[in-house]
Formats: structure tokens, C-alpha cells, sequence
């Protein structure tokens, strides 16, 4: 594969819209470039271990600022910003956005320069100890209102990572919990606020988003679209199928693939694709996270496809979120082939190994051409 097919608008696909193969299914599916509202990458050498594989299949990303010590100020996002434009490959171009990790003592200002960066689009929410590097969060919601409502001035959007954290709480109700306890609250308290649930699991997460109003969204993880909570014990302990917010009952599942597949325009791509190494998730203590940045479209083109709803995927994965942020579409399209396609065991990782979801498994969706590009 040479260079050029792997830049940006040299892939452009030779043929536009849904194609059917000679027996009437569908071949092979063009669509305006994806984004992925929700994306780690970590730091350091992680960053070109990771970059590369996002820049490959989205145009840009919400890039998660939960590193030790979090992104907590817009000098800080910008200096990260500029580490991961540094291991964007030649001629890819991905565009990293940017988010603040918010603490019991960010002051308001701090959101005004965030918002006058540009390049800052959100500020996350993270309960203190729901997942990893979350122990900086919030521990009370009302020592965040003055910032808050800096938020809801301005128009930087919320994200939110919706689990209750108190140890009586079930880690199976962690995030109905939130909803009723903290996150319907806190939308009533501010109307005008723009929040995103950030990688919904539950019935009641999607019906929450459905009765709520043009402010509020949610995104939807492939995994969460395609696994249940059975994927954790299925034969064994699976490690590799270990994310926060935990995986869930088969009805919860359903209702995620209700939601993307309704066309409501409040729900849209974020992959929550979170690099570990090997060692830390195969682990006595595991690390919750699933890396599926490299197969990710391929696995919500097959959750789509059970449904029978492929038509209603670009709105999900390249207009919706860029709506809700205010911003316009990417101007390249992609094409998805359905092409059934090996995932490696493990892509290089530091001094370890980074074991993707579905390692050595198939996935039916392969993109065209780039995926040949992704570093194996
Ligand atoms: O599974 C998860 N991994 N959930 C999160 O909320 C954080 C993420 C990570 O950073 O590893
Ligand atoms: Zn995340």
C-alpha cells in the first residue's frame, strides 16, 4: 500500500451510497468520514502506538483527558493536543478536539479560556473512583455549579461519565443510580446546559436521552452494542471484555441497539476505544478498557446490519455528533467493504502488547482501502 492511499482524500471511495452485491446484499457502504466522540490515547509512546489507527478511520476525535495527572487546564490540552498532532501519520488529517478533566477545584475561569482556545470543545465530568485515573474527579456535583453554569453561558458542552460510585450501589445499577440521583438533577438545574451521557449501557440511559431535550446526548460504544454481560465469563474470566461502565443484561443491549438504530439524531459514535497494556488488564486487579479504535466501524457496521438499519449508520457515526457540537461534517467520504477480515492478536504496545477486542476473531466490515495501512 503506498502512502497515498492512506491520506485523506486520496481514498476517496469509486462509488457513492449503498452497493449490493450480485445476490442482493449489501457489498460495500459509502459514507462521509466518521468521528469518534470518545476516544482515549494516553501519552507518551502511546501515542503513536494508537494515533495512527484513529487517524485511519475518523476524521477527528473527542480525545479523553482522564492521564495521571488529568488535563485540568487549557495549557495543558494544548501542549497534549500538539503531542498527538505529532504522531498523526504523513499526510492523515486527523483532527484531535480536545476536553478538560474537571475537578472539585477548577475555577469558572478556567472555562472561559477553554472556550476561547477553539480547540477545547467540551469538559468532562467524572465522578471521583468510577474508572481509571478518576480518583481527581468530582466528589460532590455541587462544588462544580459555578463552573457549570460557566458551561451553560458559554455553550461548552458537558460530558459525563454517569456511574454512581458510593460502594453500597450494585455495579449493575451504577449508572440508573446516576441518572436519578445525580444527572436528572443536574439537567433540571441547567436547562440550557449541553450534555453528553457519555457511553450509555442501560435501558433507562437510552430512554433518558429520548425523553430529554435537544441539549442532552449520549454516545454508544461498539462493545456495549454488541456484547452482553455473559462476553465477561464466557468460558473463563475475559479480561479483555472488561469496561467501565461494566457490560450488561441482554434487555440493556437491546435497548442501545433500539436507540442508534431509531435514527433519534442524540445518539451518536464514541468508541471509548482505551488502551491498556496486556500485562495490566490480564491482571489479579484488571484494567477496565477495551482497545477497538482499529475495528471499531467495522463492529458498529455490524451492529447496524443485524438490524437492518445500515441506511441510518452515517447519520450515527458522522453527522450526529458533529451536530450536537456545533460543528460541520467531515468533507471526505470513506468506504466500508463487507469483507470479512482477520483482527491481529496484539498490536505493539510500549514494552508490551495491546490485545484488541475480537484478537485473532473476524469482523465482517473492512475499510476500504486504509485498513490495509493499520500497522498489524
Ligand atoms: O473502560 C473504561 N476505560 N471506561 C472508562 O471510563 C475509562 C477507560 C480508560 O480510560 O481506560
Ligand atoms: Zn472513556
Amino acid at each position: 500500500m503506498t502512502k497515498e492511499t492512506l491520506m485523506h482524500g486520496t481514498d476517496r471511495a469509486p462509488t457513492q451510497g449503498p452497493v449490493l452485491s450480485p445476490l442482493g446484499s449489501l457489498s460495500s457502504l459509502t459514507l462521509t468520514r466518521p468521528d469518534d466522540w470518545h476516544l482515549h490515547v494516553r501519552d507518551g509512546d502511546s501515542l503513536d502506538a494508537v494515533v495512527p489507527h484513529s487517524a485511519a478511520c475518523f476524521g477527528r476525535a473527542l480525545i479523553m483527558p482522564n492521564l495521571r495527572p488529568p488535563i485540568t487546564t487549557t495549557v495543558q490540552a494544548l501542549t497534549y493536543r500538539e503531542r498527538i498532532l505529532a504522531s498523526v501519520p504523513q499526510g492523515m488529517a486527523f483532527e484531535p478536539l480536545m476536553s478538560l478533566y474537571l475537578t472539585d477545584n477548577t475555577p469558572p475561569e478556567e472555562i472561559d479560556c477553554a472556550k476561547a482556545s477553539g480547540f477545547i470543545i467540551a469538559a468532562k465530568l467524572y465522578p471521583a473512583g468510577a474508572t481509571t485515573h478518576s480518583d481527581a474527579g468530582i466528589s460532590a456535583i455541587d462544588l462544580i455549579h459555578p463552573v457549570l453554569e460557566r458551561m451553560e453561558k458559554l455553550g461548552l458542552p458537558l460530558c459525563v461519565h454517569g456511574e454512581a460510585t458510593t460502594p453500597d450501589v450494585d455495579i449493575f445499577d451504577r449508572e440508573r443510580v446516576f441518572i436519578e440521583k445525580t444527572l436528572s438533577p443536574l439537567v433540571r438545574h441547567f436547562p440550557g446546559l449541553k450534555i453528553v451521557f457519555e457511553h450509555i449501557t442501560t435501558s433507562e440511559a437510552a430512554q433518558f436521552v429520548r425523553a430529554a431535550g435537544t441539549n442532552v446526548a449520549a454516545t454508544v460504544t461498539a462493545h456495549h452494542l454488541l456484547l452482553n454481560r455473559n462476553a465477561l465469563f464466557a468460558g473463563g474470566l475475559r479480561p479483555h471484555h472488561y469496561c467501565l461502565p461494566v457490560l450488561k443484561r441482554e434487555k440493556h443491549r437491546r435497548a442501545l441497539i433500539q436507540a442508534v438504530c431509531s435514527g433519534n439524531p442524540r445518539f451518536f459514535l464514541g468508541t471509548d476505544s482505551a488502551p491498556h497494556a496486556a500485562d495490566t488488564k490480564e491482571a489479579a486487579c484488571g484494567c477496565a478498557g477495551c482497545y477497538t479504535a482499529p475495528l471499531a466501524l467495522g463492529l458498529y457496521a455490524e451492529a447496524f446490519e443485524t438490524e437492518g438499519a445500515l441506511d441510518r449508520f452515517e447519520a450515527f457515526a458522522s453527522l450526529n455528533g458533529a451536530a450536537f457540537y456545533g460543528l460541520p461534517p467531515n468533507e471526505d467520504k470513506i468506504t466500508l467493504q463487507r469483507k470479512s477480515w482477520k483482527v491481529p492478536d496484539y498490536y505493539a504496545y510500549l514494552d508490551d502488547k495491546l490485545i484488541p477486542l475480537r484478537a485473532g476473531e473476524t469482523v465482517a466490515w473492512k475499510l476500504a482501502p486504509m485498513s490495509d495501512g493499520v500497522p498489524p
